[in-house]
């Protein structure tokens, strides 16, 4: 239902309208729903990660998406076109799948040819296609190699420039980084990011890795157990996160349990101030860094005492560990040139302002 809020503030927006429409798709495996019934609208040169834990349906709603996965219920609509019943070539998408599927006694370049080959193109535009994808992708000095002798990385270009080759209006990835080492990982992201921005079409890619959703994404979608539990801009998607599951996802996070009744809400560690929303068991979300140590007489919204467990210097913070009422922790992250360091055993008073925490249901 959000979803379609969303839509129809977009367009009344005056945004463009969705490129692609899932309405009430769910995927069961007999007694498994490996997809509950979800809608999702990913809008022209969106770059939108589907992020959640192993097993969530990641890789189940992007077989969907391309049409390797036929779904139980809903329709799966690109460019106003319902394509839920086509097969994957028919559709105008494209999908790298996690291990890259190259063919092993092909050369690069009859890899990233394959698919104009398949569609029966002139041979001069196969050609001239190829030599500019390989260009794109920094391929050129590897043309005629072996994929088998190439390294993790240049694979994974090739895989890209093979699917890119083809203009797909929707570039689906699944992990697409996962099988590389954590540097060429980051290398590889910069390079994802400017193929998208040169190549100007919509990528949709799974992923597990937060911070790899939060740093190539402009659009999250975050899944837990076959649904999607939010979906929006990255900022939004760390800053305001709707529930609990997406809060402790995303980013570190002090979760204080609290109790709401008629508007007030009372976290177990003292504090009581207003928050609006139905009655019952609710937890308070706070970001390590906006937590401060209030200096003595300074006031806050929220305010809790305790005692320093530990202050540990990580280079570009301080994480200040303190113990408060209910045998709780909360991880504080301070600035490193912060005078005088606070020292185990100190007592503290911890403030923040409300509009910095998020009350989500328990
Ligand atoms: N063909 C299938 N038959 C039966 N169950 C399946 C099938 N494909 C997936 N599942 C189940 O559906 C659920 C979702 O699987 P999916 O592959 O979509 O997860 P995922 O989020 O991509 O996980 P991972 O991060 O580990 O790749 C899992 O419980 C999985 O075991
Ligand atoms: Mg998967």
């Amino acid at each position: 239902m959000t979803l379609q809020t969303r839509t129809e503030t977009l367009s009344s927006q005056g945004g463009s309208p969705a490129l692609l429409k899932l309405r009430g798709i769910s995927k069961r495996y007999g007694d498994l729903a490996a997809v509950e019934p979800l809608d999702l609208d990913i809008f022209p040169r969106d770059f939108v990660a589907i992020l959640g834990p192993s097993g969530c349906g990641k890789t189940t709603l992007l077989r969907i998406i391309g049409g390797f996965v036929a779904p139980t219920s809903g329709t799966v609509e690109i460019d106003g076109r319902d394509v839920t019943r086509i097969g994957p070539e028919q559709r105008p998408t494209n999908t790298v799948f996690q291990g890259y599927g190259l063919f092993p006694h092909m050369t690069v370049r009859q890899n990233v040819g394959y698919g104009l080959r398949l569609q029966k193109k002139a041979k001069a535009e196969i050609d001239d296609r190829v030599a500019d994808a390989l260009r794109q992708s920094r391929l050129t000095e590897f043309a005629d190699r072996s994929v088998t002798a190439l390294s993790g990385g240049q694979q994974q270009r090739v895989a890209l420039a093979r699917a890119l080759i083809l203009r797909p209006k929707v570039l689906l990835l699944d992990e697409p980084l996962a099988a590389l080492d954590l540097k060429l990982r980051h290398v590889m992201q910069d390079e994802l990011r400017r193929l998208h921005q040169e190549f100007g079409g919509t990528f949709v890619f799974v992923t597990h890795d937060q911070g790899e959703a939060l740093s190539l994404a402009n659009r999250i979608a975050v899944m837990n157990a076959g649904r999607i539990e939010q979906e929006g801009d990255a900022e939004t998607i760390y800053a305001a996160p709707t529930t609990r599951f997406v809060a402790t996802f995303i980013g570190d996070a002090n979760l204080l349990p609290g109790e709401r009744k008629a508007g007030e809400v009372k976290l177990a560690a003292g504090p009581v101030f207003a928050d609006a929303g139905p009655d019952g068991a609710v937890t308070a979300v706070v970001r390590p860094k906006s937590v401060r140590l209030l200096g003595s007489g300074e006031k806050s919204d929220v305010e809790i005492e305790g005692a320093v467990a530990a202050a540990v210097y990580l280079g570009d913070h301080i994480k200040c560990t303190v113990g408060i009422p209910g045998g709780h922790d909360v991880i504080v992250h301070l600035d490193a040139a912060a005078a005088p360091r606070p020292v185990a055993g100190e007592r503290v008073r911890l403030g923040w302002a409300l509009r910095q925490h998020r009350v989500v249901s328990a």
